[in-house]
């Protein structure tokens, strides 16, 4: 089969971790079908050049508009900041290409809504990573198994410090016009899009949200501070609709945390927990274990894949954060061949958009509410 031809828009952060995956991912998983990387993206040519070359890109491109319309182009990557994410994905949907997207799918839920309407035509993805965490993937498996029976309580946090560093510079992350909310859309999302894969959609919340320092200084800019709009911490209790209680923690002044996402799950059989910081790792108790050596175990998470066939190494060789990357591709290459569309798809996205939305009504209005899942 021929090739998909690949255009990737950003070639920052994102931009780097999935030239990787699109390198990557025939040399993990043999069978799936060839990647090339056709076409970068960007506003500035001599940084697109330096990735292109990093990376082997074929070419580099300052028009992005041009590239997701190219006839040779089969399938468009987004890597930009959220508020690009609908203009880019719903012009790329209706030339007909595949779209890849990254979180949060949109900055609001209109957004999200037309372009899960306008992606519906294609095949599409959002780039929810942690899903293909192998220790998340056990969890999962443990959970479907009903190894815990029933499940009483959900707690997640995700923890990062660098929200008063007044070093760090300005960027598009720290406004509501470019990254749609702070740390609701940036790092609840995650935990949301965890949560739901795991125990099923939220029905109800009731939120806070705070920004710490409406002001900060500018960097760039010595002697000068700028506003800030967006939420800094946000703090949700909640009710999935299979009657689980939840709560979920999500903040950029968490000093002393650099990137912990975590969650733990109490049923009445045992417990699970996991921290992104120790992610090959597992903790697990079995309830049923006599009470004198009870406790969390530390399970060492399996290779993905089927024994012999471990996709990176054989269980027991660590593997991080790239490969989250990589795996989330395959599922969505292993897809497109079967006819069984990977998750997340952009349902599932605009699904989490929905709960980002009802956690900034909640914070606004102070009090419970329904989000429509
Ligand atoms: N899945 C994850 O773990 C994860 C981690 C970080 C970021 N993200 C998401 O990835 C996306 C990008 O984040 P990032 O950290 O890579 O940001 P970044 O700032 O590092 O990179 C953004 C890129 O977009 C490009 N860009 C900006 N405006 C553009 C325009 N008008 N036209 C073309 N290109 C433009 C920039 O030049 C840059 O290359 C965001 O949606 C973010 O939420 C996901």
């Amino acid at each position: 089969m021929a090739p998909l031809n690949v255009a990737m828009i950003g070639y920052g952060f994102m931009g780097k971790a999935h030239s990787n995956a699109f390198a990557q991912v025939g040399h993990f998983y043999p069978g799936v079908r060839e990647v090339r990387r056709r076409v970068v993206c960007g506003r500035n040519r001599a940084g697109l050049e330096a990735l292109a070359r990093a990376w082997e890109w074929d070419e580099v491109e300052t028009d992005w508009r041009h590239a997701v319309t190219r006839p040779d182009i089969d399938l468009v990557d987004i890597c930009t900041p959220n508020y690009l994410h609908a203009e880019m994905a719903i012009a790329a949907a209706e030339a007909g290409k595949m779209v890849l997207c990254e979180k949060p799918l949109a900055n609001n839920l209109a957004e999200a809504e037309a372009m899960a309407e306008a992606a519906a035509r294609v095949p599409n993805f959002v780039w929810f990573n942690y899903r293909r965490v192998p220790a998340v993937v056990l969890a999962r498996r443990l959970l479907e198994q009903g190894r815990l029976g029933r499940i009483y309580q959900y707690r997640a946090q995700y923890l990062q410090q660098w929200g008063p560093d007044p070093t760090r510079p300005r960027n598009w992350k720290m406004s509501k016009q470019t990254a749609g909310s702070g740390v609701n859309g940036d790092l609840n999302s995650h935990l949301i899009d965890t949560a739901m894969m795991l125990l099923g959609p939220i029905r109800e919340l009731s939120a806070t949200v705070e920004t710490f320092l409406p002001e900060k200084a500018d960097p760039a800019n010595p002697g000068h501070t700028y506003r800030i709009d967006i939420d800094d911490a946000v703090l949700v209790q909640a009710r999935f609709a299979s009657g689980v209680l939840g709560s979920f923690e999500a903040t950029r002044f968490a000093t002393g945390y650099l990137n912990d996402n975590n969650f733990a799950v109490h049923g009445e059989r045992g417990m699970l927990e996991f921290h992104f910081e120790d992610m090959n790792r597992i903790e697990y108790t079995d309830a049923g274990d006599d009470p004198e050596v009870r406790g969390r175990r530390k399970v060492v998470a399996p290779a993905l894949g089927p024994p012999g066939d471990p996709h990176f190494w054989k269980t027991g060789h660590p593997i991080g954060y790239e490969h989250t990357f990589i795996s989330s591709l395959a599922d969505f290459l292993v897809g497109l061949e079967s006819g069984d569309p990977a998750r997340p798809t952009f349902e599932d996205g605009l699904a989490v958009q929905r709960v980002l939305e009802a956690v900034e009504a909640s914070a606004d209005q102070r009090r419970w509410v329904e989000t429509g899942l």
